[in-house]
């Protein structure tokens, strides 16, 4: 049975009737570009081969029900009309903030069953892969004019509004408008993207990611800090965002050392976007990325003060086992690393044995390792 099948007849098994169709929306992960898009900056994510899948079908009784095949089971139903923001709470608040965007459009309510891959809390935007599958499935159904683009702000509003994390639109933008086979580079102030081709195992290269199994949620702390400092920052320099600071000369106009840090991770994560762009687009060895995600993985820990211990372990010792470069992924305080490595078995597996030892010798947890491959943006599969 395939995946959409599992969701299909889970749907059907839930609600006594078959879904409408099933959809599906992958993770992502960031090849650099972090903490940069609520700062109007520039990303370049790439979706993961994981994805959620949401079965979904309309109903007529107004109510919405949802139903996850991940957790206990138990069904999350309300009125369509009681939908508030943190009204459902926890994982259902996510594509109830999605239904609640289009609730004009489904007067008769709507039924959702997600099933999913995707590691939950990794860093690696389950969330998004959550809201974006939704988003899809109901644009198809009862809003065909939208385009992925309002789609990426659906998705958006939920978990700002709704849920109440106060993320940028890296993940969603991976979500709904990755290709198989590239990186996207996106210029989050313009929205304009363009598809980066990124053939790793052609060049001999593999990126590993390593979920370091600790977890992190955005909806409390660090996250929402960071993204306040760097509008203090911008608005000390007087700029509309930090994107407009030209280099890091720049900054000795900031007085606060925390602040000025902060921006300087930005500035400079900007800079590296756009290095890692001309290596790619060019003839240049696609290894020669490999010191700027390093560097990207310095900046986050020492300027931007997000990585934790398990994080720097994991990209310490995958550079002293001979990877090109890593660095940590996402939010921040938890979740995954990216590891540029060569391909060939024995390097790749040294590389994440040396990551397990390492581990090992701290007492942390052992951590979980797969090798991704840019796949293909969200999609109807049924
Ligand atoms: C989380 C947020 C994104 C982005 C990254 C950091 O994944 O959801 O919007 O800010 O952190 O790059």
């Amino acid at each position: 049975m395939t995946a959409a099948e599992r969701a299909q007849q889970a749907f059907t098994e839930r609600f006594g009737t078959a879904p409408e169709g099933v959809w599906a929306a992958p993770g992502r992960v960031n090849v650099i570009g972090e903490h940069t898009d609520y700062n109007d900056g520039f990303v370049l994510p790439v979706a993961l081969p994981h994805t959620t899948r949401a079965a979904v079908g309309r109903r007529t009784d107004g109510r919405l029900a949802l139903a996850s095949l991940q957790g206990d089971g138990a069904v999350v139903a309300l009125a369509m009309a009681d939908l508030a923001p943190g009204r459902p709470d926890g994982w259902a608040g996510y594509p109830a903030g999605v239904v609640d965007g289009l609730r004009d459009l489904l007067p008769g309510g709507v039924s959702v069953l997600v099933d999913t891959d995707v590691p939950v809390g990794a860093g690696l935007s389950s969330s998004a892969a959550l809201t974006c599958s939704v988003a899809l499935a109901l644009s198809d159904l009862v809003a065909p004019h939208l385009t992925r683009a309002d789609l990426v702000e659906l998705a958006r509003r939920s978990e700002n509004d709704f849920v109440g994390a106060p993320t940028g639109i890296l993940d969603q933008s991976a979500s709904l408008l990755c290709e198989a086979g590239s990186a996207l580079f996106l210029d989050t102030r313009s929205r304009t993207s363009e598809q980066v081709p990124l053939d790793l195992a052609a060049a001999g290269l593999e990126l590993l990611v390593v979920d370091t199994g600790t977890s992190h949620t955005h909806a409390d702390g660090g996250y929402g800090d960071r993204r306040r400092e760097c509008e203090e920052a911008a608005m000390h320099l007087g700029v509309p965002a930090l994107r407009d600071v030209p280099d890091v000369a720049a900054l000795s106009a900031l007085d606060d050392d925390v602040l000025r840090r902060r921006a300087r991770h930005i500035v400079t994560e900007n800079a590296r976007v756009l290095e890692v762009v001309r290596v790619l687009r060019s003839d240049a060895d696609p290894r020669t990325i490999g010191p700027v995600l390093s560097e990207g993985h310095a900046s986050l820990r020492d300027d931007f003060e997000i990585s934790t211990p398990e994080l720097d372990a994991c990209v310490a010792a995958a550079l002293d086992a001979g990877a090109h470069g890593a660095r940590m992924v996402g939010g921040g305080f938890g979740g995954s690393a990216v590891v540029l490595v060569d391909r060939d078995r024995d390097r790749a597996g040294a590389v994440a044995q040396a990551v397990q030892k390492r581990f090992a010798k701290e007492g942390y947890a052992a951590p979980r390792t797969f090798d991704v491959v840019p796949s293909a943006g969200a999609r109807r599969l049924l």
